[in-house]
């Protein structure tokens, strides 16, 4: 950003950007460019610092997370924009655990939103679904489950060895994210709250979900909620997706249904996705990883990670960019002017620039 504040006032809005590995490097320059000319067009003040944390980093300098990137990060960043971390060279994927998932633990995001939304009707590979249908939100639990790393290993690489991995669920913890499905129902007027676990066969982590659900719902008279195992909602959101609104789930199926939901639009290309915890510096990432089949060709649709940023101008207050940057991603996927994944023939780059130019002129 030039030295000149856009913005008489008001302080600029600070963002961390890290692009991480793959073609998290190539999209994530495409949002940056979005949201720098959409913001430029609202006259807003936008800062953003670039972080070099991911594989190349790791194997150079051993280094993962930082020792002080969490407290920076709550402290002088109002929220992070993320590209993907996993590189083939690093096959224990350690740097993307200890970033990714210490960024999610650390800063306590316990809001993995994950919008499933079809920009466009040709998108689907579901026959006679149009946009009407396939439209609800994945609400993952985002700092729990099975995704802590307790557990070990007993006689390793033995004939004998165990391997240990353990759900954790708190009451606090599964209280708060249904809760935060129930309040985004309520505030997006929508009718349907489902959730979904596996409490036939987890029969304690489980149950402890279906508790907590029957406790919360009763708060939600207005709202017709319900519930189903994952197996039978992954069936479900296939058959007809037009049945739900408002999805929640816990780490591990959050993270599967919400790639099955990601595909029913178009794809991982297209898909959004916010780690929030509610008044904190916040992480926004596309559903989709480092891709290392594509790295490196230009040719990763951006769109995923422009949606992304949609949501984090949402977070910041900033609607209407959020609106913007959103209505030039339709007009984008409407034109055809799109990557190779959907059939188009343009450059990481040519979208981003087509995307930039649609929000800077106003159409
Ligand atoms: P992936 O999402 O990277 O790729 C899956 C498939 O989708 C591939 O065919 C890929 O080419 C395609 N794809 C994904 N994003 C695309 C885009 N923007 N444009 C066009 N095509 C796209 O999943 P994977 O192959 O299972 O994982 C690769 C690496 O990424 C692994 O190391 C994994 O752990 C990591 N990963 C990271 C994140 C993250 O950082 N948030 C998320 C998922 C996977
Ligand atoms: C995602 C990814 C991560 C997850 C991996 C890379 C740990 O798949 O963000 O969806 O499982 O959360
Ligand atoms: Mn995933």
């Amino acid at each position: 950003m030039g030295a000149k504040p856009l913005r008489e006032g008001g302080p600029a809005a600070r963002i961390a950007v890290i692009p991480g590995d793959g073609i998290g490097k190539e999209v994530t320059p495409e949002s940056v460019k979005a949201i720098f000319a959409v913001a430029q067009s609202a006259r807003r003040r936008i800062e953003f610092v670039e972080f070099d944390w991911g594989a190349d980093k790791f194997l150079r300098e051993g280094v993962t997370l930082p020792p002080d990137a969490v407290e920076r990060l709550s402290n002088e960043f109002d929220a992070i924009l993320f590209g993907a971390l996993g590189d083939p060279r690093v096959p224990s994927n350690q740097h993307a655990a200890d970033i990714l998932l210490g960024l999610r633990f650390k800063l306590d995001l316990f809001v993995n939103a994950r919008p499933v939304a079809l920009l466009h009707d040709r998108l689907t590979p579901l026959r006679d679904r149009t946009s009407r249908d396939v439209r609800f939100m994945v609400f993952r639990e985002n700092t729990e489950g099975l995704y802590v790393g307790v557990g070990g290993f007993f006689k390793k690489d033995t004939p004998d060895e165990i391997a240990v991995q353990e759900d954790v669920n708190s009451r606090k913890g599964v209280e708060r994210i249904i809760r935060h499905a129930f309040e985004y129902a309520r505030q997006n007027t929508l009718k349907r709250v489902c959730m979904s676990d596996k409490s036939n066969a987890m029969t304690f982590a489980h149950d402890l979900w279906q508790r907590v659900f029957k406790q919360v719902r009763s708060e939600y008279p207005e709202i017709e909620s319900r519930h189903l195992y994952i197996d039978t909602l992954a069936m479900e959101v296939v058959r007809d997706p037009g049945q739900f609104d408002v999805i929640v789930t816990c780490n591990l199926f959050g993270d599967i249904i919400s790639d099955l939901g990601a595909q029913l639009a178009g794809g991982l290309g297209l898909a959004p996705s916010a780690n929030i915890h509610p008044g904190r510096t916040s992480l926004f990432e596309p559903v989709h990883g480092s891709a290392p089949s594509i790295a490196g060709k230009g040719i990763a649709n951006p769109i995923g990670s422009i949606l992304t940023s949609a949501m984090m101008l949402d977070f910041l207050g900033w609607k209407a960019e959020g609106d913007a940057l959103r209505e030039a991603v339709r007009a984008a996927v409407r034109e055809g002017l799109v990557t190779p994944d959907l059939g188009g023939s343009k450059t990481t780059q040519q979208v981003g620039d087509w995307v930039a130019n649609y929000v800077s002129i106003g159409n």
